[in-house]
């Protein structure tokens, strides 16, 4: 049987991660695990059932009773499809936010691991090449300007119909990349062995196609 591997991608928001890890998951057939739609589905729970960022125990309760999991690309909660639902400001910023708790951290890192352990997956978020597998075959890290981030964000709220000003979508991303750079545990950063791939002047394509080539020669 074919050894189980895993490729990381990591970087801030907007730098086109899971168009990217998509791509390359149809490209290679494996799995892909979208690692931020875990932290936005712990955000959405949290909103609707009205917890707050400072009850921790009743946080620490609501995850004990909390299941995620992916089924044919869908993200579902406690058996419910939410993969639209989370993708909206308000969650963004809650689940950002909720990121820098030990305890969601430690409950999704472990879920995170049990998946990508069974087989071969592409994953993506902020920590997968430095702390979810550090011994992942493969480790990538997108960039893009704050201005490029921010544009292709609002282009994707503006596609699903949602109003909202570039300069809204870019004072987000600004404190999101703050949020998820300065938290204590686990904040995003390139890890040392991997390849950092600046995709600003670049589209899904050429990055996907760059991938490809790096894992085919490797
Ligand atoms: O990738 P995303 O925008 O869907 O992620 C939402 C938030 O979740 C992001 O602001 C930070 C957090 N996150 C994290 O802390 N660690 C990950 N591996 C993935 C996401």
């Amino acid at each position: 049987m074919a050894q189980v591997f895993q490729i990381a991608i990591d970087g801030p928001s907007g730098a086109g991660k899971s168009t990217i890890a998509k791509m390359l998951a149809a490209a290679l057939n494996i799995d892909y695990i979208d690692t931020g739609a875990m932290y936005r589905a712990v955000g959405y729970k949290m909103l609707r059932e009205g917890i707050s960022l400072d009850q921790r125990d009743a946080l620490k309760a609501m995850l004990d009773r909390t299941h995620i999991d992916f089924r044919q690309g869908e993200t579902i909660l406690d058996g419910e499809v939410i993969s639209q639902a989370i993708r909206t400001p308000e969650i963004s910023k809650m689940a950002s936010d909720a990121s820098a708790f030990p305890e969601v951290r430690e409950k999704l890192v472990a879920l995170q691991r049990a998946m990508g352990e069974e087989k071969s997956v592409i994953m993506d978020g902020r920590d997968i090449g430095t702390n979810v597998f550090p011994n992942a075959k493969y480790k990538f890290y997108l960039t893009a300007t704050v201005s490029e981030r921010a544009r292709r964000r609002w282009l994707e709220l503006k596609e699903k119909g949602q109003e909202a000003e570039l300069a809204d979508v870019e004072a987000d991303i600004i404190t999101r990349d703050h949020n998820d750079t300065v938290r204590p545990l686990n904040p995003l950063r390139k890890a040392e062995d991997a390849i950092e791939i600046d995709t600003t002047n670049m589209n899904g394509e050429q990055v996907t196609q760059f991938i490809l080539n790096y894992i085919n020669k490797n």
